[in-house]
């Protein structure tokens, strides 16, 4: 997620500025900017690729003064990290200045409508057409920033943060938001915008949380604030009573539950602009890839590792499901050392959140050096990965700083879901009903995971009775096989309790032998294919006195009978089913680590990206 800070008042803005983009720096970035009104009631900006050092060392040599300016530190999703990409983005006449944070899903249609009008981009940026959007409702007749921004935002569609400032109007900025957050921030005299709390807590706690549509005014003296209709609205001002350290987490105890509850907000991220707008076809951008080579496929091998190969493997089952290609999923530490059976009619996958592990990125360079078209699903813009492949499927879960993954899986669960509804329309093998269907079911999932976190103080209490065990099975079929290892991989990472994750039928070829009283086993049970086989695999459990924590879909009122604990969870069709039902083996497992005294967000010998083999 991009980083936005705003200063006007009295003092200078640059060191207000970077110390502010600096307390952003946790949210992770790849290139930062500012820009300021100076003395000379000139707009002055510097922006840097790279780290805040790197523009530090630049405003060192060219010094920016001014009282009013803004700063930005980026998270690529449109466009590499460079110094052109970076943030703050003009005006045609370098008069207007923008910094955001979002995705404009209809970029693509407001730039060419600006081109027509014979706008020339200086970036890759979604941004850019922001402040080219104000310039031009200026020239319309807009009489001020205020009424430009306003005439503009309600063209985008997407979600957006935005701070903009203007030569003509150096006293003041435009701040606006719709579903990415915004504060503005009041001081004595002097008043700030930023994206979260961190960034100023150590100038004001007194805080305006923007809501969606909304406009504020910010100069020296206050703030005032409007609908997008231009209706005025008092908003309440909030004292923060944060420390720093809770700020940067958003108020959450720890990154990774802050990120388990940001899966709503990845996921739909991840779907937003892919779905066009009739909802008749699946927009994945230029992957490099032909519909020929994609209807001449004969086999796709996805390669990954830890919970990306989990999410791999749940791409394997649909693409299986829904195409007639055959799937090979891997492990990159095998893959890379097998003699793996690669041909023209292959498509090798990579999935990965970081795009630099070390062995992903061997196994893509092989696959290339065997002839093979590679696209990958990444959640960092600009790494090796994303670099080095053909195609390039973004995951926007934003910087996921836990090191255990959460909203990086499910937004994977998400890319590959749409991956699939891509192929197989190309191919013929979906048809238009069943690809409504799934399109809609897809776009109800976000608001599904929501209902499944307001269950997290039951799914608490489930995880105090079991944090002592030592051991523990989680157990799925079919689309929740790999979502049960994926369960179990969390458990085992931040609480260091043994877990398995295991296909429930096999239980009887062995495991089962392992069960007793003090065995919790967590049984996937939802959707209604396979569920009498899961029922007879819990009983089997329960015969030998295992302790049986059901997923179970509401309503379902069999399983409460054979487990000792249910979390239900809302229904939904049976490939979408693991974006729901491993919010609660996350939130299991963060809260048995939690019980157990552990450092949840940096479990020992692990490391967030494994960039070593
Ligand atoms: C997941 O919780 C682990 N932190 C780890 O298994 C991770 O998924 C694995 O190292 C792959 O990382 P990548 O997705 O960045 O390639």
């Amino acid at each position: 997620m991009c980083g936005i800070i705003g200063y006007v008042g009295d003092k200078e803005a640059v060191p207000i500025l970077m110390d502010g983009l600096k307390r952003l720096e946790y949210r992770g970035y790849d290139s930062a900017g500012i820009v300021v009104i100076d003395a000379c009631g000139e707009v002055r900006m510097m922006k840097r690729e790279g780290k805040l050092k790197v523009l530090e060392d630049g405003l060192a040599e060219h010094g920016l003064r001014g009282t009013l300016g803004l700063g930005h530190t980026r998270w690529a999703t449109h466009g590499s990290p460079s110094e052109v990409n970076a943030h703050p983005h003009f005006s045609s006449d370098g008069e207007i200045a923008v910094v955001h944070n979002g995705i404009i899903e209809n970029f693509l249609e407001l730039r060419a409508e600006l081109e027509g009008k014979g706008h020339t981009f200086a970036s890759e940026t979604d941004t850019e057409v922001i402040v080219r959007l104000v310039e031009e409702a200026l020239k319309g007749g807009a009489p001020d920033l205020e009424a430009a921004v306003r005439a503009s935002l309600r063209k985008l569609k997407g979600q957006y943060a935005v701070g903009l400032l203007r030569r003509k109007e150096p006293d003041k900025i435009v701040a606006a938001r719709l579903d990415s957050p915004l504060i503005v921030g009041l001081g004595d005299g002097e008043n700030y915008i930023a994206s979260d709390v961190p960034a100023i807590l150590n100038r004001t706690r007194k805080v305006i949380y923007l809501e969606n549509e909304e406009i504020a005014v910010v100069t020296a003296d206050g703030c005032r604030v409007t609908d997008i209709e231009g209706n005025e609205t008092v908003r309440e001002v909030k004292e923060i009573t944060w420390d720093i350290d809770a700020a940067e987490k958003g108020g959450y105890e720890k990154f990774m539950l802050k990120e388990i509850h940001e899966q709503p907000q990845a996921v739909s991220k991840t779907i937003m602009g892919r779905i066009s707008t009739d909802g008749k076809e699946i927009l994945m951008g230029d992957l490099n890839v032909t519909p020929e080579e994609i209807r001449g496929l004969r086999k796709i091998f996805i390669i990954s590792c830890g919970t990306a190969f989990y999410a791999s493997n749940i791409g394997r089952y649909l693409l299986e499901h829904y195409t007639n290609i055959a799937v090979e999923v891997d492990f990159s530490s095998e893959f890379r050392y097998r003699n793996p059976k690669l041909s023209k009619q292959t498509l090798v996958m990579t999935v990965t959140q970081s795009g630099e592990t070390a062995d992903t990125i061997a196994s893509l360079r092989m696959a290339k050096e065997k002839g093979c078209k590679v696209i990958s699903v990444v959640n960092v813009v600009g790494s090796t990965i994303d670099r080095e492949s053909d195609g390039v499927i973004y995951t926007r879960a934003g910087p996921e700083i836990g090191v255990a993954s959460t909203k990086a899986y499910t937004a994977q669960l998400a890319a590959l879901f749409l991956f699939t509804l891509w192929v197989g329309r190309m191919r013929g093998e979906i048809d238009d009903g069943r690809f409504r269907e799934l399109v809609d079911e897809l776009q109800r999932i976000p608001a599904k995971v929501e209902r499944v976190l307001e269950k997290e103080r039951h799914i608490r209490s489930v995880a105090e009775k079991y944090y002592r065990a030592t051991n523990a099975f989680f157990l799925g079929r079919g689309f929740n096989f790999p979502n049960a290892m994926e369960g179990a991989l969390k458990l085992k990472e931040i609480s260091y309790m043994h877990a398995e994750g295991y296909a429930a039928g096999e239980m009887k070829h062995g495991p089962i032998a392992l069960i007793d009283e003090h065995f919790p086993v967590v049984c996937i049970c939802t959707g209604a294919n396979k569920y009498d086989k899961m029922l007879s695999n819990i009983k089997e459990v329960q015969a030998r006195k295992g302790r049986i924590i059901a997923i179970a879909t509401e309503g379902d009122d069999r399983v409460k009978d054979i487990a000792d604990d249910v979390i239900y969870v809302p229904e939904t069709v049976e490939p979408l089913s693991p974006l729901i039902n491993v919010v609660p083996l996350q939130l299991f497992a963060y809260y048995i680590a939690l019980e157990r005294g552990c450092d949840i967000d940096k479990p020992r010998n692990l490391a967030k990206s494994v960039t070593v083999e």
